[in-house]
């Protein structure tokens, strides 16, 4: 781990006042943890928007009764092998199941796989995490 550097910056009152009330709401423990985050989150964006590679988690809900859902998913899970590091399978109860694919990769193509996850029919819900992929951001 780097030495901690010290900068100051300057913001409006008020704009000071709404992160403090941020920092709290949060439950960071000090105004640079919060800073710290926003500013990694900002970095993760980037790496995103600019295809760059990034590391993540695809969460899903479905009912495995419904249509073809679980051969359908199945199949694209194998069409996206090369960004695919494992799968988790959670039996929530009698029909729901919610699974988790951890994914690394360039950013195109995990935005295909999440498209095509969420694309299929008999899904509940899906989301996507991403988190720094190749490079770690800072
Ligand atoms: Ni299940």
């Amino acid at each position: 781990m780097s030495g901690l550097a010290r900068f100051s910056v300057s913001v409006e009152e008020e704009l000071l006042k709404a992160l403090d009330t941020f920092v709290a709401a949060k439950g960071y423990p000090t105004r640079s943890e919060a800073v710290k985050h926003l500013v990694r989150n900002a970095l993760v964006e980037t790496m995103w928007k600019a295809k760059g590679t990034v590391a993540g988690v695809i969460v899903m809900a479905y009912d495995h009764h419904k249509r073809d859902v679980v051969r359908k998913l199945l199949e694209v899970q194998h069409d996206h092998s090369d960004v695919i590091i494992s799968t988790q399978h959670v039996h929530l109860d009698h029909d729901n199941c919610m699974e988790t694919i951890t994914v690394r990769g360039r950013a195109g193509r995990i935005k295909k796989l999440e498209s095509a996850i969420r694309s299929l029919k008999g899904l509940k819900h899906s989301d996507l995490m991403v988190t720094a992929g190749g490079r770690a951001v800072p």
